[in-house]
């Protein structure tokens, strides 16, 4: 049944939550309601968004009439929150990551099948123009087969709020894996067209972990928490396979005595390749007896960022294109870097169907 107007809660009132109550209204849905066991958190929220608030999700599905939620909660959350809004017949817009296991990733995306809901991840950067107009162009053919890919993103000093929960494996599940790793992996392997993985090679390092000794310019996500917990990784480095033949590699890093290396996506086609670094996509071919570079200029308003998809899905005028399946298969590849890196070798993957 189509939901013209979706009614839609919050939960998680944190930073992030700001861009999905403006995208989601941006998209035309109602957003009504937000849920935060945080007064704070709450407050503050409501004063700019002129929501109400409850103090959790049962307490907002109990007194509001929703169509959907929008899960921006820390990362160890996704899958708790999600599954008991879809076994509610709620829809769901789930935050990146999916979760913090490849089973709670499993266990979210089961629940969507047997509910019969949306759930959709919200992984934004494959919603990128430059990361459709990719896809696009690979499906007329211009890359050939994509053989191999490269995934970075590099920060030499960004380590979010040090000593909460970002640092903190049990509710983040990782460190830059999962923070800013995620991204440029899940856009990465959306260009190359989403092939199913089967083994990762990886190792982790943490070296810059100590609170009171960190150094840096300023800190986003909040000021150091002295005496809190960073027991994350801040650097990394992948190989993986995909049963297709292709390869990828992904390295990405908060701290790292190197320079910045801005969210950059690389394709390799045996007909052409791409890279995307911060805006700008550079094609790179070869033509008659000359050898090509070029950068595109096309039209980004044919394109639509997450919310405006959730929202058509919820319409029925889309199919949802980031689903369940995909986070799992994402996740799967976080839980193989960690546990190749704890095993110091090369692991195999296995989804479950
Ligand atoms: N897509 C992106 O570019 C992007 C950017 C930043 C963060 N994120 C993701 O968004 C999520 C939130 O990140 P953030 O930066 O907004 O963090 P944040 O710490 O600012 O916000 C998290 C909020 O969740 C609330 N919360 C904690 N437990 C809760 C519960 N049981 N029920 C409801 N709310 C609860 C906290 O009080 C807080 O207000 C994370 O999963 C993060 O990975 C995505």
């Amino acid at each position: 049944m189509p939901i013209i107007t979706p009614r839609i809660g919050i939960v998680g009132a944190g930073a992030i939550a700001n861009s999905h109550v403006e995208g989601l209204r941006a998209a035309g849905c109602e957003v009504v309601a937000v849920a935060d066991p945080f007064e704070a958190a709450r407050n503050r929220f409501v004063g700019v968004h002129k929501v109400v608030a409850y103090t959790s999700l049962a307490e907002m599905r109990a007194a509001e009439k929703l169509d959907a939620i929008s899960v921006c909660t820390p990362n160890s959350l996704h899958a708790p929150v999600a599954v008991e809004a879809l076994e509610n017949g709620l829809h769901v817009l789930c935050e990146k990551p999916p979760s913090t296991s490849l089973a709670a990733a499993v266990q979210m995306r089961d629940a969507g099948r047997k509910s019969g809901k949306l759930l959709m991840m919200g992984f934004n950067q494959r919603f990128d123009a430059n990361a459709q107009e990719l896809a696009r162009l690979r499906d007329k053919g211009l890359f050939g087969q994509i053989y191999h890919a490269k995934a970075g993103w590099v920060r030499r000093r960004g380590i979010p709020g040090m000593g909460g929960w970002f640092t903190t494996k049990a509710m983040a599940g990782g460190g830059p894996v999962y923070d800013i790793g995620i991204h440029v992996l899940d856009r990465t392997w959306f260009v190359m067209g989403r092939p199913k993985p089967i083994s990762v090679s990886a190792i982790t390092y943490a070296k810059f972990g100590n609170i009171e000794k960190y150094v840096c310019e300023g800190m986003w996500a909040g000021p150091r928490k002295m005496g809190g917990t960073c027991d994350t990784e801040d650097f990394a480095a992948a190989f993986v396979r995909f049963d297709n033949g292709a390869t990828m590699q992904l390295e990405v890093s908060w701290a790292a005595n190197r320079p910045d290396e801005n969210c950059k996506t690389m394709v390799m086609g045996d007909k052409a390749g791409a890279t995307w670094d911060g805006e700008q996509v550079e094609l790179y071919g070869e033509f008659d007896n000359a050898i090509t570079t070029s950068q595109i200029q096309y039209d980004r308003s044919i394109y639509d960022d997450r919310f405006k998809h959730f929202a058509k899905c919820l319409r029925g005028e889309a199919t949802c294109s980031c689903t369940g399946d995909d986070g799992v298969a994402i996740q799967s590849i976080l839980d193989a870097i960690y546990e190749s890196s704890r095993q110091g070798r090369e692991v195999q993957i296995t989804i479950p169907a």
